[in-house]
Order: structure tokens, then C-alpha cells, then sequence
């Protein structure tokens, strides 16, 4: 299959020299890209400024750097795809304007107005066609459940993974990571935290299934 994966955090940026970013470091997106790479399937993975490097070289990469940037390729590549996995962590929000200058100290608080950016897994969604599959990430710190299941249907996903921040050893920047999947169907599969490469092969195996 031909599968897209985002991964990666975003930076929005405020000036020349400064952005809003999140701790997203890739690894559970790289490790799915490699993962799906392995099993034979052709990927292309979209990228947000990172610090880690694909392992398979079958793997064609985009690297952006802002939320629009991702949604632009995103968009442009989904529709040539059999369905992609959204693991990118994308800034929900974005400055309204950026500054063409370092902006200056002043005794003054600096107050920088955001805007929401687009939900590209809302938008995948909703272009998503009969025989493209589409997975996506829920990173919760309460109510986890109820908000990824909310989340799956209002993006049209097939799957959804849960990871929390409650988990020790789980999400951002660890090596390990503790998911559940919550499918459409209303099955829902919880695995132990282990390697993001094991978690990866998890995630694979249920992709291969839809
Ligand atoms: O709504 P929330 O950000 O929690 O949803 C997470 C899921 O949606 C992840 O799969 C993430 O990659 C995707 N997402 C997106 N575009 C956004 C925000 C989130 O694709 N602007």
C-alpha cells in the first residue's frame, strides 16, 4: 500500500528568531513510518522539524516546519495514497501575525494574538474516499476515552490511538510508549508500554486488517 504518515511537532513562528513549538520529538511517527517501510509498503512520511532521521531509505520525506505547511502537503499527497496515519502533534494555534522583525524587549507585557489552524486530520477525513483508511492520535490528560472516541468520529478516522499522559514511560520524547486502540466497530485493544518500534508493529498489524 501506498501510506502516508505525518510526524513531529510544528513551529508556528512569532518573529524571525521565535516560535511556538510543542515536546513532540517523531519517534513514534518515525518508528511507524519505518515499521510500514519494512513490511513492504511504500510510505511518505511528512515531517515537522525533528532531530531523528528515517532508517528505512525506501522512504520518501517532506519536511515542513508550520502547521499550514503540513496541511498543504498533506493535502496534496492524500489522494494518491491507500490512507495515512497522523501522528504528527500539530499547533492547534497560530500567531495572526508574524513579525518581520526581532521583536523587542519593553517594560510593557507583549500580548500575541493566535489563531486557529486547520484540523488536517478533519480535513483528510473529509475527502477520505471508499478504500482509503485513515488513523489518527489522541494525546489525553483526562476523560481520555470519551475524548478520542468524540475525536475519531468528528474526524472520519478508522482507528484511533490513545496515548496518555497519566502513563509513566509514554509519549513525549520517551522510547516507550503505552497506547489503546479504539476502533469505529467499538473494539477496543490495550496493549502494555513497551518499545515504539513493538508499539509500531502493533499499530501495523491492525492497519493491515481494516
Ligand atoms: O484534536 P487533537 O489535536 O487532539 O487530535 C489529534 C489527532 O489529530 C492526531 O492524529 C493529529 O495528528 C491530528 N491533528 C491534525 N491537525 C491538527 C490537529 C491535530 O491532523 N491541526
Amino acid at each position: 500500500m501506498k501510506i502516508l504518515v505525518t510526524a513531529g511537532p510544528t513551529y508556528e513562528r512569532i518573529d524571525p528568531v521565535r516560535f511556538i513549538g510543542n515536546y513532540s520529538t517523531g519517534k513514534m511517527g518515525f518508528a511507524i513510518a519505518d515499521a510500514l517501510a519494512d513490511a513492504g509498503h511504500q510510505v511518505t512520511l511528512v515531517a515537522g522539524p525533528v532531530q531523528i532521521k528515517q532508517k528505512n531509505s525506501n522512504i520518501i520525506r517532506i519536511d515542513v516546519e508550520s502547521a499550514h505547511q503540513m496541511y498543504e502537503a498533506v493535502l496534496k499527497w492524500f489522494p494518491d495514497m491507500d490512507g495515512a496515519v497522523l501522528c504528527a502533534a500539530v499547533a492547534d494555534f497560530t500567531p495572526a501575525i508574524v513579525a518581520d522583525k526581532k521583536i523587542k524587549r519593553e517594560n510593557d507585557n507583549l500580548v500575541i494574538e493566535l489563531i486557529p489552524t486547520k484540523d488536517i486530520a478533519a480535513s483528510v477525513g473529509k475527502i477520505k474516499k471508499q478504500g482509503q483508511f485513515l488513523v489518527g492520535f489522541a494525546l489525553e490528560t483526562n476523560d481520555e476515552e470519551q475524548h478520542a472516541l468524540e475525536k475519531m468520529k468528528r474526524k472520519n478516522l478508522d482507528f484511533i490511538v490513545l496515548n496518555s499522559l497519566k502513563d509513566k514511560g509514554a509519549c513525549f520524547g520517551y522510547d516507550t510508549n503505552k497506547i489503546t486502540i479504539l476502533k469505529v466497530s467499538g473494539e477496543k485493544i490495550e496493549y502494555e508500554l513497551k518499545p515504539k518500534r513493538e508499539v509500531a508493529l502493533d499499530i501495523l498489524r491492525e492497519i493491515e486488517k481494516i
